[in-house]
């Protein structure tokens, strides 16, 4: 592969698998197009902007003249679409951008690959389209989808686009379906990223309900290098999962925050459940395993300990973020809870 576009490319995800791919393949250049949400930020690929095989484009997937206008500069190997609303909690406050972004953005985008005929495209998704699981069991790529949010729902509705392209059109597209990310770069609105920097700064830590719900973490380098090898050499039309093998409790894991940044138990402040809390997620990633020759390289203990140092060096970048538009958010999702608690 030349040349690819990436989708998303300033946020968590997307530029750390930029920054993974830049440094990996020599051979390799990247266009990035994202819209600069609250959630996109240059900063994050601040130390690769002047690399002559990097360009960013600055604009909406789901307008059409302007992803015409991009994907018509010159042929792409592959697009590989991480843009999305990502966050559960945001998409029970307001759904509106969920549905035009995760799933008109991915249509738009879709549309202009086949128009401008792209050989080979990656759906990021999320195994929260299978929704929720009781105490045993993991998802596997057979699991019905069943998602139980606005967020999830929204990934979902892609996904399927996703495949009706590829059974009707032959669409050329592969996607992944990931577990819970962890490491630099997370937006302080997700669960790790806000504790570790809420416990920097001597700040309460909002546990949602009793704290039993089960998430399994992966670090986000192995979720690069997933995509890299579905990107790579994932069959067409076919789905991947790719998890950590790394389950927890969130309660446990707050525990586990505390104790690592010598921090007192009363900082947990047990606040009101988010609305359809799905309780327990896990992934049988098999499939990549066999197919792919992928598995999990980083175990948990040591990836949060590098996030928490990556965190601890990174303040100033928490500092920037956490302003503005996102006191406004904390305040809405967190001001009520807080103050009953
Ligand atoms: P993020 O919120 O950190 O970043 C999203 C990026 O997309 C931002 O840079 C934002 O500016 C950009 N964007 C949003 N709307 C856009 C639009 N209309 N056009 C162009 N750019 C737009 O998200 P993330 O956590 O990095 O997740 C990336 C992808 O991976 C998402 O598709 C998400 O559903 C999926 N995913 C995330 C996780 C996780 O644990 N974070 C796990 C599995 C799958
Ligand atoms: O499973 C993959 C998904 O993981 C991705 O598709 C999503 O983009 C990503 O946001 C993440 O979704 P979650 O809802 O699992 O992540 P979040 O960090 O928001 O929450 C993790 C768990 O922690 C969940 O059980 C809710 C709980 N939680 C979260 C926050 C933000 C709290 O108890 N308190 C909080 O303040």
């Amino acid at each position: 592969m030349q040349r690819i576009l990436v989708t998303g490319g300033c946020g968590f995800i997307g530029s750390n698998f930029v920054r993974h791919m830049i440094s990996g393949d020599p051979g390799l250049s990247i266009v990035n197009v994202d819209k600069l949400t609250y959630a996109g930020n240059p900063e994050n690929l601040q130390d690769i902007e002047s690399d002559a095989r990097y360009t960013f484009r600055h604009g909406d997937i789901g307008d059409r003249v302007f992803i015409d206008g991009v994907l018509g500069e010159g042929p792409v190997d592959a697009v590989v679409n991480f843009a999305a609303e990502s966050h559960v909690d945001r998409s029970i406050l307001d759904s509106g951008p969920f549905v035009q972004t995760n799933i008109v953005g991915t249509q738009v985008l879709m549309d202009a690959c086949r128009k401008h005929q792209v050989p080979r495209y990656v759906q990021v998704s999320t195994d929260e389209v299978y929704g929720s699981l009781g105490d045993e069991g993991a998802f596997t790529e057979e699991t019905p989808l069943a998602p139980n949010s606005p967020y999830s729902a929204s990934k979902a509705a892609a996904d399927l686009l996703v495949r009706g392209y590829h059974h009707t059109f032959g669409f050329p597209a592969v996607i992944t379906r990931c577990s819970n990310n962890y490491g630099p770069y997370q937006f302080p609105e997700k669960l790790l990223p806000l504790f570790i920097s809420n416990l920097l700064e001597n700040k309460p830590v909002p546990v949602y309900g009793k704290g039993e719900n089960v998430r399994d973490w992966i670090h986000v380098m192995d979720h690069c290098r997933g995509i890299e090898a579905a990107l790579r050499n994932g069959q067409l039309g076919a789905v991947y999962n790719f998890g950590g093998r790394s389950e927890m409790r969130n309660i446990d894991l707050t525990r586990l925050l505390l104790k690592l940044l010598d921090r007192p138990e009363s900082l947990i402040r047990y606040v009101q459940d988010r609305p359809g809390h799905d309780l327990r997620y896990a992934i049988d990633c098999t499939r990549a395993e066999r197919e792919l020759g992928w598995k999990p390289q980083v175990t948990f203990e040591s990836g949060l300990r590098e996030t928490i140092a990556w965190y601890v060096q990174h303040t100033e970048w928490v500092a920037r973020i956490k302003s503005g538009e996102y006191t406004r958010y904390y305040d809405q999702q967190y001001g009520d809870r807080l103050s009953q608690s």
